[in-house]
């Protein structure tokens, strides 16, 4: 079983990368820890432009979402929501007992900041959350301009998901005056699954010690403490981190600059090759993701066969579709490592298999 991965997350994972996760086990007390803890500290924050601490969490990147609803909401949460991750933030955010709030459109199409602005004025509400990239449906709302109207509400915690975005794109929490940034591991860091990351503010920290129940094992009051002693609350999957440390020189050596640039050009090859097929994007004009493209299947492909050739014939898979659009779209990512070199080879793939693959009965 050797294929590679072009699904948005969890993606492929660089040999340098695993080799990384394969060294010696350390206790996570001792020195050698709270030295590899605060050697990936400055590189975390630079990726995510704060100086505000990032905290590493054993976790997939929903033990921050949830963690974060139980820190810092205490009258109610707006969840913004346009594809299934942001749909289920709502449904967590009940879940935790919180009164919750929606601001909903159709699946593809972007927040617009008007909507939350309007949304916010009613006074109701303490922290919104946000998915910048909507990997379920390609969708990358236009951040900037919606941190431009939380930055008009102070009293409001904003709690802001990029976790297929984050080294993508630019994403400046402390220009932008996001409070809870949470990106995981398996996406665009190109690292195992396993692992959260989250940067909180001042002010984000200030509500959390004024919220009760907020449990232990995301208690961001827990992780500050920790975080100060160059530690994390509980014991962490130490090899991911050692796999952070190695991703991170990368990310350094690279240059955050260069690689956003070579993903805006990746993400373009991919994007002009279905263009040139005859698909459209998913989402909106205009909102069409970074890290992934979100193609909608308007020449009735079936999708599943044209996966099964990629599998059997190319070593490689996309994605056919996330929950009530599979079928109806494919996902293909440009996360992580991904070159000029792999991403021609990938369109070489897609080409013969297309010509193999059935259409659907209309
Ligand atoms: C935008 C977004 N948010 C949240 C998640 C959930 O991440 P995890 O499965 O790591 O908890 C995903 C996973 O695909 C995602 O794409």
């Amino acid at each position: 079983m050797s294929y590679k991965l072009f699904i948005p997350g969890p993606i492929a994972v660089s040999e340098k990368t695993l080799r990384a996760m394969a060294q010696p086990m350390i206790g996570h007390r001792s020195a050698d820890f709270v030295a590899l803890f605060n050697a990936v500290q400055p590189e975390l924050q630079t990726l995510m432009y704060t100086k505000d601490p990032v905290y590493i969490s054993t976790s997939s990147s929903w033990g921050c979402m949830e963690g974060a609803i139980r820190n810092v909401v205490k009258k109610k949460v707006l969840n913004c929501m346009n594809g299934a991750f942001s749909d289920k933030w709502f449904d967590v955010s009940k879940r935790c007992g919180k009164d919750a709030g929606a601001l909903k459109v159709e699946w593809g199409q972007p927040i617009e900041p008007d909507a939350l602005r309007a949304e916010l004025a009613t006074g109701q509400y303490d922290a919104v959350t946000l998915i910048h990239n909507e990997t379920s449906c390609g969708c990358m709302s236009d951040l900037p301009a919606l941190m431009a109207v939380l930055r008009d509400f102070p009293d409001v915690i904003s709690i802001v998901d990029t976790v297929s975005s984050c080294s993508v794109v630019p994403i400046k929490k402390d220009e932008l005056g996001i409070d809870v940034l949470i990106t995981g591991s398996q996406k665009a860091l190109a690292l195992p699954p396993g692992l959260s990351l989250m940067s909180v503010s001042k002010r984000a920290l200030e509500r959390a010690a004024t919220v009760e129940s907020r449990g232990y094992y995301f208690d961001f009051l827990e992780f500050q403490a920790n975080w100060e002693k160059g530690m994390t609350p509980s014991t962490p999957v130490i090899p991911l981190i050692y796999a952070l440390k190695s991703k991170l020189d990368d990310i350094k050596a690279e240059g955050l600059d260069a690689r956003h640039a070579r993903h805006a050009q990746l993400n373009k090859m991919v994007r002009d090759w279905g263009f040139a097929k005859g698909f459209k994007l998913f989402p909106k004009e205009g909102y069409g993701s970074l890290s992934l493209n979100c193609f909608a299947n308007t020449l009735n492909y079936d999708i599943a066969a044209l996966n099964k050739i990629l599998k059997a014939e190319h070593n490689l898979v996309i994605d056919g579709g996330y929950g009530k659009l599979k079928g109806k779209t494919f996902r293909i990512s440009n996360m992580g490592d991904e070159t000029v070199e792999t991403i021609t080879s990938l369109i070489a793939s897609l080409d013969a298999a297309l010509a193999k693959t059935p259409k659907l009965a209309a």
